[in-house]
C-alpha cells in the first residue's frame, strides 16, 4: 500500500488500546531494522524525520529511502512525518516533498501564537490530505535544535487543550507529561532508588493525561521523549570505551500503560541512537582489525531491529495491527 496519513492508525489504535510507534530515521539502516521489525509483526507504523535528519541526509534521500521500505513491506501502513518542524516553510517544503503528516511544534510560542502558527499549518496540510500533530506543554531536554531547561519545562495545561484543538483544527496533540527528550531524562536527585540501589525516575504524570482524555473524548494523544533508554545498551556502551553515567529513560511499563490509554503515538529516537552505539562499540572492541563498514553496520542495524521488535510487542501493543 501507498504512504499513509495517520488518521486511520490512530483511530484503530485510540479504539484498540494500543499505540503505534513513531521512529527517527536518518539513514538506511536505521529505515531497514525498523521497517523489517513492523513488516514481520504486522505492526502500522510513522516513520519520523527531524530538521537535523533532513540536514544530515536531504530530504530526497530520506523520503526514496521511506518509499523503498514501503515498497518492501507491502502488508503494513507507514506514515511519513515531519518530527519538531521548527516553521510554516519546512512544513509547507515537506507537505509539498511527499511526506503523509507534519508537527508544527509552536510549544515554546505563548498560547495565541502557537495557536495562529499551528492554524496556518493546518489550514495549508488539510488542503493537501497532510494530518498535523501539534504541542501544548514544553518537555525538557536538548535535541540538535532544541535545548529545554527542567526550569523552563512545564506540564500540558488541561483546560487549555479544547481551545487549541478547536482553534486549530491540528488532527494529533502532544502533550508534556513528565517525558523529555535524550538520554539523560532524570537527575540523580529527581529520582528515588530501589533496594537494589537503582534510580527510580519519578512517575509520569497519568492525572494529566487522564484530564486531557476526558476533556478531548476520542482524540488521538502524542507522547514524545519516549525513549526508555535500556540499560543494557548502557552498560555495553560504558564497557567499551563509551561515557554515559546515568544515562536514564521513561520505564516501560509507564509507556505501556499510557498506550492503553488516549496515546496514539509514542515517539522513539535515543533508544535506536543507543542500539546502534553499543553494537559498534562492541564491535569496535572485539574486532580491531575490520573496516568495512558492511561488517559492523549489519549488526547494528539487526539491533535496531530486535530493539523495535521489543518496543512492538512488549510496550506499544501494535503488533497484528496493521
Ligand atoms: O525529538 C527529537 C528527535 O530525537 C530528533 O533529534 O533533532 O537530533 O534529529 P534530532
Ligand atoms: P527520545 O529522545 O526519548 O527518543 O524522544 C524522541 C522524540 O521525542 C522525537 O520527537
Ligand atoms: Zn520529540
Amino acid at each position: 500500500m501507498p504512504l499513509v496519513t495517520t488518521k486511520e492508525m490512530f483511530k484503530k489504535a485510540y479504539e484498540g488500546g494500543y499505540a503505534v510507534g513513531a521512529f527517527n530515521v536518518n539513514n538506511m539502516e536505521i529505515v531497514q531494522g525498523i521497517t523489517e521489525a513492523c513488516q514481520e509483526q504486522k505492526s502500522p507504523v510513522v516513520l519520523q524525520v527531524s530538521k537535523g535528519a533532513r540536514a544530515y541526509a536531504n530530504h530526497t534521500y530520506l523520503v526514496k529511502m521511506v518509499e523503498a521500505a514501503v515498497a518492501n513491506c507491502p502488508d503494513i501502513p507507514i506514515a511519513l512525518h515531519l518530527d519538531h518542524g521548527p516553521d510554516f516553510e519546512t512544513c509547507k517544503s515537506c507537505i509539498d516533498g511527499g511526506f503523509t503528516s507534519v508537527m508544527i511544534d509552536g510549544s515554546s510560542l505563548p498560547f495565541e501564537e502557537n495557536i495562529a502558527l499551528a492554524k496556518k499549518v493546518v489550514d495549508y496540510a488539510h488542503e493537501h490530505g497532510v494530518v498535523v500533530e501539534a504541542e501544548l506543554g514544553t518537555l525538557a531536554g536538548v535535541e540538535d535544535e532544541v535545548s529545554v531547561s527542567a526550569e523552563d519545562s512545564s506540564y500540558t495545561r488541561p483546560e487549555e487543550v479544547e481551545e487549541f484543538v478547536s482553534r486549530t483544527g491540528c488532527d494529533s496533540l502532544a502533550i508534556a507529561i513528565g517525558t523529555s527528550h535524550g538520554a539523560y531524562k532524570f537527575t540523580a536527585e529527581q529520582c528515588t532508588r530501589n533496594e537494589q540501589g537503582i534510580l527510580v525516575p519519578p512517575p509520569l504524570r497519568f492525572d494529566v493525561l487522564e484530564d486531557i482524555s476526558k476533556r478531548l473524548p476520542g482524540f488521538p494523544i502524542v507522547l514524545h521523549g519516549s525513549s526508555s533508554v535500556p540499560q543494557d545498551f548502557v552498560k555495553k556502551i560504558n564497557e567499551h570505551g563509551g561515557k554515559m553515567p546515568d544515562a536514564i529513560g521513561i520505564p516501560e511499563e509507564e509507556l505501556r500503560q499510557a498506550a492503553k490509554m488516549s496515546v496514539c503515538k509514542i515517539n522513539i529516537d535515543s533508544d535506536i541512537r543507543l542500539a546502534i552505539t553499543a553494537t559498534i562499540r562492541e564491535y569496535f572492541d572485539v574486532h580491531p582489525d575490520h573496516f568495512d563498514p558492511r561488517q559492523y553496520l549489519k549488526p547494528a542495524r539487526q539491533a535496531v531491529k530486535d530493539m523495535v521488535t521489543h518496543k512492538i510487542v512488549n510496550v506499544l501493543g501494535s503488533n497484528g495491527k496493521a
